[in-house]
């Protein structure tokens, strides 16, 4: 038998009367480095998934608020989308003789499947037919949100010679790695790549939803625009930024904002590249969040929903700006590969015959009424959202910080209310923000009973933090 492996890092995180999670828990965190996951109280183990509910290996349910990582819009395991998943691979009739079978190849580096071919005209197609997407013609396959930021950056950097500065907006987050890590955040974070310059992001003119109902002064976002054109002029490749800021807190902009980096861009032919890696398929309301924000983007990148599970990403952009990478330059192991084509085909299938859109406005407005009612509370300071994707910012409560609160809301929201109703919910963005971002297929009853919880557990929170 190997050595034991010492253990170094943190404690792994357990909880009491949860034996069969903890010892998954230990297990995993001898063999595994825990910054593999951003921090999250909880580490729930998830057993087993279905539409919007999780359950614990103690067969505990969870109501999911997270969609993963605003990855299954579409519910955890929908069984049309997995049968029409397994058909386009041509495994709809598995033998279970052992033998293999004939159906698409799982990996087809540098030939060609006809899946890929279909999966890439239909997104194309889909792209177009939005308000906004009339300029989108080709598809940069990729497997991860980070990767296909990247590669779009790249191609906007080989556009033309000389052109070397992007632009980026302050507070962004778009992936870890490469460029896509380079064009997050801020300047004053270390490291920073001396190509990309940050502009202001209003974040106190949409910091909750009353505020973000009033009219934003542009002029100052204009002028700064201005001065960088003045100053870099002709250097300028690419300007990139989100549909709202996401992994920063939840800021979800004026349309107007968008609206006004679009146009500067359009008129100085700087290429504009919109994130839509976590607001892609339905989280703003429309399939895409350039029709929500009403702009027309040069490089939409896609992530996250777009697979529902399933690993794939892309950059979909303007044939002439991709025909400046060479040959292999797009080019890596898992892009376009047969099993993420017919995840997306089958999420496409699902956008274009249900009502999963209409759904979601409807959800849309279940939830902003459920957590308009948290304000009430003390431990809320403040909501903000869109669509099926809220952010709660929460507030010091006794002793304890704002950050200490939303860490005990998340733990709280695990275990439940006093009727055992129990939320999944991912660690603080920004320190003390809380996402909710459930499927887009919730039933709006059952959102209803877990917004209720939510308030429940909120104020009970908040009594015992004020008590104590
Ligand atoms: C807007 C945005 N862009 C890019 C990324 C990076 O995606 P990935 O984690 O798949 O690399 C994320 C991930 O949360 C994101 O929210």
């Amino acid at each position: 038998m190997s050595p034991a492996v010492e253990r170094v890092g943190p404690a792994p995180i357990e909880h009491a009367g949860e034996d069969r999670s903890n010892e998954i828990r230990r297990r995993l965190a001898a063999v595994e480095p825990h910054c593999l996951r951003t921090y999250t109280p909880t580490l729930a183990v998830l057993a087993k998934s279905a539409g919007c509910y999780h359950w614990t290996p103690e067969g505990r349910k969870l109501a999911d608020f997270t969609s993963g990582v605003l990855v299954t819009n579409l519910g955890h395991n929908p069984t049309r989308w997995w049968r029409r998943v397994l058909e386009y691979l041509g495994l709809d009739a598995l033998p279970y003789t052992g033998e293999f079978v004939q159906a698409r190849t799982l990996n087809a580096y540098n030939a060609i499947t006809e899946i890929e071919t279909v999966a890439t005209e239909r997104l194309v197609e889909h792209l177009r037919s939005q308000p906004g997407g009339e300029g989108l013609e080709q598809v940069l396959w990729a497997a991860s949100g980070s990767e296909a930021v990247q590669k779009a950056l790249w191609a906007a950097l080989e556009r033309r010679p000389g052109e070397d500065i992007i632009l980026a907006t302050r507070g962004g987050f778009h992936g870890k790695k490469g460029l896509a890590g380079a064009v997050t955040g801020c300047e004053t974070d270390h490291d920073r790549d001396p190509r990309v310059k940050f502009i202001g992001f209003p974040k106190e003119e949409c910091g909750s939803v009353e505020r973000r109902r009033r009219p934003i002064d542009l002029a100052p976002y204009r002028q700064e625009l201005d001065a960088l054109w003045a100053e870099y002029g002709s250097r300028l490749c690419c300007l990139i930024t989100e549909p709202y800021l996401g992994g920063g807190g939840s800021f979800h902009p004026q349309h107007e904002y968008l609206q006004l980096l679009a146009g500067w861009c359009h008129e100085h032919d700087v290429l504009f590249i919109l994130d839509e890696v976590q607001a892609n398929f339905g989280r703003t309301g429309s399939a895409y969040a350039f029709t929500t924000y009403g702009v027309a983007p040069d490089i939409v990148v896609l992530g996250k929903g777009l697979g529902n599970g399933v690993a794939v990403s892309a950059a979909v952009g303007r044939a002439e700006v991709f025909a400046n990478l060479q040959y292999g330059a797009g080019s890596d192991t898992w892009s376009a590969n047969p099993l993420a084509s017919a995840a997306v085909l089958a999420t496409l299938d699902e956008f274009e015959t249900t009502d999963v859109l209409e759904h979601a406005a409807e959800l849309s407005r279940v939830i902003e009424a459920g957590l308009v009612r948290l304000t009430e509370l003390p431990a809320v300071e403040r909501i903000r959202g869109e669509g099926v994707v809220w952010g709660i910012e929460c507030a010091p409560v006794g002793r304890a910080s704002a950050a200490d609160v939303a860490v005990r809301a998340v733990e709280a929201c695990y275990f439940g209310d006093a009727q055992g109703r129990a939320i999944h919910l991912l660690g603080p963005l920004s320190g003390k923000v809380l996402r909710v971002s459930p499927p887009l297929v919730m039933e709006l009853d059952e959102a209803k009973v877990y917004l209720d919880a939510l308030y429940e557990i909120f104020a009970a929170l908040g009594k015992k933090l004020a008590s104590a």
